[in-house]
Parts: C-alpha cells; sequence; structure tokens
C-alpha cells in the first residue's frame, strides 16, 4: 500500500487548492469525480462544453467539494502542486489532444493521469513523451462500469513508482475493498504495465461473457430451458464455485422481461455482439508475445462471427442447414446435463484466466515488468467486471515460492479440473454432435489436452517445415540443430 502523501507540500501555496482535477465528465469520468469527492478530496472539474460540468454539479453537487472551471488553464491554475489531472477521455487522439493542451500550463512533476482503456502501447510512448517536459504520465486501467467508478472500481495503475506515492493513496481509497479489507488498487509497474493489465482482464471478461453464453445456448437449445428457468439455474450456480458477478448479472438479464413484447428481453436482443477493441487488442499483443490464450481469441471471433457479416449467417441458415439433428437425447431441464454444463462452464472459465495470466508472464519479460500475479489476482477481486470468487485462490496460488508455470498447474486446480473433466468431456461431444458451437469450450479442453500431451504433432510440423523451407529441427536424443537432405540422399546434416 502507498504512503499517504496527498497532504500539500506547500501549505500556504496550496490552501483552498483542489487535489486533483477531471477532465473529460461522461459518465466513468463523472463517477470517479464523485467518488473523490466523497472520499473527501477537492475536485476541480472541467469538460470540453460546460453544461456538462453544470450538471454534474446541480445533479451531485452535494456529494463533496467540486471546483468549476472552464478552460483548462483554469483547471490547472485550480490545482494543488504537484498536480494531479485525471483524462477520462475517448481513448485514442482525444488523449493525446488533452495532453498536448496541458503541457505548456503545466510544471515539473505534476502528474497526468489517463484513467481510459487506453492502449498500452500509445501509453508508453504518452509516458516518453512527458518525461521529456519533466511531468510524470500514468496510464490507469480502471475497471467496474459506471457504478464501480462511482462506488469503487478496481484499478490497475502503471507509470513511475514515483507518481504512485503522490497519487496511490487517492487511487486506493477510492478503489473496491476486498473481503479482507485490502484496496483493489496496486501499482502495477512502469509506462503502460497498468493498461497493459487492464487489457488482458478485458480479454478473460470476454471469454468469461462467452462461455456463459455458451452455457445458455446449451441449456436452451439442448436441454430446452428458458430464459426465466435459466435465470433461476444461474442464480444458483452463482451460489457455488461459479461465483462471479457475471454470473450473477447474467441471472438478471436473462430474467429481463421486454416491456414492449412482454418476451424475455434476450429474445428482442439482436444477436451480434459488439466490441469498442480491447479484447481484440489482447489477442492482437497476445499473437505478437507468442502466448497461446486460444479461448480468449475465439471469445473475440465469436463476437465477429456473430456481427460481421450478417448476410452470410442468414444465407447459412438456409444452405448449411443439412444434417440438423432434431432430437437431442437430452430431456428437457435434466439435471444431470446443467451440472455437467456447470461443470464445463466451470473448467473453461479456469482456462481463460490461466491463459490471460500466462500471457501476464510472457509481457512481463518482453516489456521488463515484474508482473507479480499474486496481486493482479488480489486486485481483481472486487470491483472489476471479471471479480470471482475463484480469484481470491488464484492469488492464493501464486502467493509465496511455489508460484506455478501456469496456473492449471497448481495442485489445487489440478484436482478441480480433474473433477470437472468428464463433464467437460460430455458437454464438448454433445453440442458438436448436436451442431451446437462451443467455441470456447472446446478450445479450452484443447488447450488443456494440448498442455498434457506427451507428444504434440508439432514434430511432424517441423519436419514439414525443414522438407519445404530447410527450416531445421532438434532432435530428442542429442543436443544441436538439424537438417535433412530432402532433395539429395536424404541423410541428415548438423547445422549448429
Ligand atoms: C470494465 C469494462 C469496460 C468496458 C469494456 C467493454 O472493465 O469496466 O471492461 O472497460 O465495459 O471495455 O468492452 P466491449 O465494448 O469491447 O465489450
Amino acid at each position: 500500500m502507498a504512503v499517504d502523501s496527498t497532504s500539500p507540500q506547500n501549505p500556504a501555496e496550496n490552501v483552498g487548492k483542489a487535489q486533483i482535477g477531471v477532465t473529460g465528465l461522461a459518465v466513468m469520468g463523472a463517477n470517479l469525480a464523485r467518488n473523490l469527492a466523497r472520499n473527501g478530496y477537492t475536485v476541480a472539474l472541467h469538460n470540453r462544453t460546460s453544461a456538462k460540468t453544470d450538471d454534474l454539479l446541480a445533479k451531485h453537487g452535494g456529494d463533496g467539494n467540486f471546483v468549476r472551471t472552464e478552460t483548462l488553464k483554469e483547471l490547472v491554475s485550480s490545482l494543488e502542486r504537484p498536480r494531479r489531472i485525471l483524462i477520462m477521455v475517448k481513448a485514442g487522439a482525444p488523449v493525446d489532444s488533452v495532453i498536448e493542451s496541458l503541457i505548456p500550463l503545466l510544471d515539473k512533476d505534476d502528474i497526468i493521469i489517463d484513467g481510459g482503456n487506453s492502449y498500452f502501447k500509445d501509453t508508453i510512448r504518452r509516458e516518453k513523451e512527458c518525461a521529456e517536459h519533466g511531468l510524470h504520465f500514468v496510464g490507469v486501467g480502471v475497471s467496474g462500469g459506471e457504478e464501480g467508478a462511482l462506488n469503487g472500481p478496481s484499478i490497475m495503475p502503471g507509470g513511475s513508482k514515483q507518481s504512485y506515492q503522490s497519487l496511490g493513496p487517492m487511487l486506493e481509497k477510492i478503489s473496491a475493498k476486498a473481503d479482507d479489507g485490502a484496496p483493489c488498487c496496486a501499482w502495477i509497474d512502469t509506462d503502460g504495465a497498468g493498461h497493459f493489465v487492464k487489457m488482458v482482464h478485458n480479454g478473460i471478461e470476454y471469454a468469461d461473457m462467452q462461455v456463459i453464453g455458451e452455457a445458455y445456448d446449451l441449456l436452451r437449445s439442448v436441454a430446452g430451458l428458458e430464459p426465466q428457468e435459466q435465470a433461476e439455474v444461474f442464480k444458483k450456480w452463482n451460489e457455488t464455485d461459479l461465483n462471479s458477478y457475471l454470473i450473477e448479472i447474467t441471472s438478471e438479464v436473462l430474467s429481463q422481461v421486454d416491456q414492449k413484447t412482454g418476451k424475455p428481453l434476450v429474445d428482442v436482443v439482436v444477436d451480434q455482439a459488439g466490441q469498442k477493441g480491447t479484447g481484440r487488442w489482447t489477442v492482437q499483443s497476445a499473437l505478437d508475445l507468442g502466448s497461446p490464450v486460444s479461448g480468449i481469441a475465439e471469445s473475440v471471433f465469436a463476437r465477429a462471427l456473430s456481427s460481421s457479416n450478417t448476410q452470410a449467417r442468414e444465407e447459412a441458415q438456409d444452405k448449411l442447414s443439412a444434417g440438423l439433428i432434431a432430437s437431442t437425447g437430452v430431456a428437457q431441464g435434466d439435471p444431470e446435463f446443467i451440472e455437467d454444463v456447470r461443470k464445463a462452464l466451470y473448467a473453461s472459465k479456469l482456462v481463460s484466466y490461466a491463459q490471460g495470466l500466462d500471457m501476464l508472464s510472457s509481457a512481463g519479460q518482453e516489456f521488463g515488468w515484474d508482473l507479480k500475479l499474486d496481486t493482479i489476482a488480489s486486485l481483481w477481486r472486487n470491483g472489476c467486471i471479471i471479480r470471482a470468487e475463484l480469484l481470491g485462490e488464484i492469488m492464493a496460488a501464486y502467493k509465496g515460492e511455489n508460484a506455478p508455470v501456469n496456473m492449471l498447474l497448481a495442485p489445487g486446480f489440478v484436482k478441480i479440473l480433474e473433477d470437472l473433466l468428464p463433464s467437460w468431456r460430455r458437454v464438448v461431444s454433445k453440442a458438436t454432435a448436436l451442431g451446437v458451437p462451443v467455441p470456447v469450450f472446446a478450445s479450452s479442453l484443447s488447450y488443456y489436452d494440448g498442455l498434457r500431451r506427451k507428444r504434440l504433432p508439432a514434430a511432424l510440423i517441423q519436419g514439414q517445415r525443414d522438407f519445404f523451407g530447410a527450416h531445421t529441427y532438434q532432435r530428442v536424443d542429442e543436443p544441436g540443430t538439424f537438417h535433412t537432405l530432402w532433395s539429395e540422399d536424404r541423410s541428415e546434416i548438423q547445422t549448429d
């Protein structure tokens, strides 16, 4: 936990000044500003159009001490030094534009904070640019949506350690608290580390949502459970080891009845999933790192399949309808099948978290960050979208000397997966036989099987690569690099 250094360094100069400024008062910015004010900080407010500032003050001025400003210059001069300015504008060019306007107004050691879902490489670049002006730039991952921003989000700050001395106590104070009282906020590491961790959080979020979607589809189309009935099933599941925010809200969404038609809301929503980009970035970054996040990737592709070529989807419903099986062979509401689906969901969820954490390990090596997986798991325990009971167990698995090389190899998870495996296989087989798509259930199972398989067909791929491209291979029985002279006498030579 950071030392509280939020008291003014120069009392005379700082008297009556705000402790933090927030620019960008759309819902996330407004709610973070309100959260800061409710926690006793004086917050200076700025928005490109002052109407938003006035609206916030009119509706929520009673939350605490706010200072209304109309220009960035006014915002800057209303702040105690070193200044802390939180930018809450749309990721991308708008962030650069605000930074550009702020730089000439700020002094050495002032801190610019970006609390949006920025791409971590932009954060690395911005940190360097700000450092050239003697400024700190802190990319902060914030998760928890509107409600979290107001009542306590999970916060993942990057940037310099020095900046965390000044900023950490505030962020920790407004963050969610885990059951043991620990703040769901901790310094991650330098430059873009915070935004990287938030990006991977979102990748896991995509996979988590997709596996829940696959379970819903199976319960509906194989076990014949209507949304209202499923709402009860998910509610019960939330009392098992699946306990998590996303399972809880799934039950809420499934029980919602459309006010216009009286149908379940889920039946009147168009089945094309949107995405703002963080899941896609996770997969792009994983490809660059060579990190096998197959479940997360499938969840991004599943959204793309749902929404990118709707004409193809429409035509395929007729043209590719051969071989659909009319009877599922599962009785309506069959409790055994329902329990199998629950277990398959939990197993796939475990794989998604394992893949995300494994990606963080690779990124730590690539970018020179000391990413502490137990700490990261600990601050995902509350406030964020993927908060789940499971994260306490993940945190414990990575604590201390015996951290596993892969989450699935932690003794506790080895045992859990052993128990889940038969159900997982039955569900994937059933879904495959019936033509119900389960891309993350299935790819997660293949990941598990791939990880534990003694010999992978990768050996054959190496042979093929050597055949057509002289790409060489290693042998199992002696060190060195080898090549077979495929187009000559097929003898083997050592190349290294
Ligand atoms: C969070 C959420 C939040 C946002 C997602 C939605 O952690 O609070 O992840 O950041 O809701 O970016 O992303 P998609 O629009 O890509 O689903």
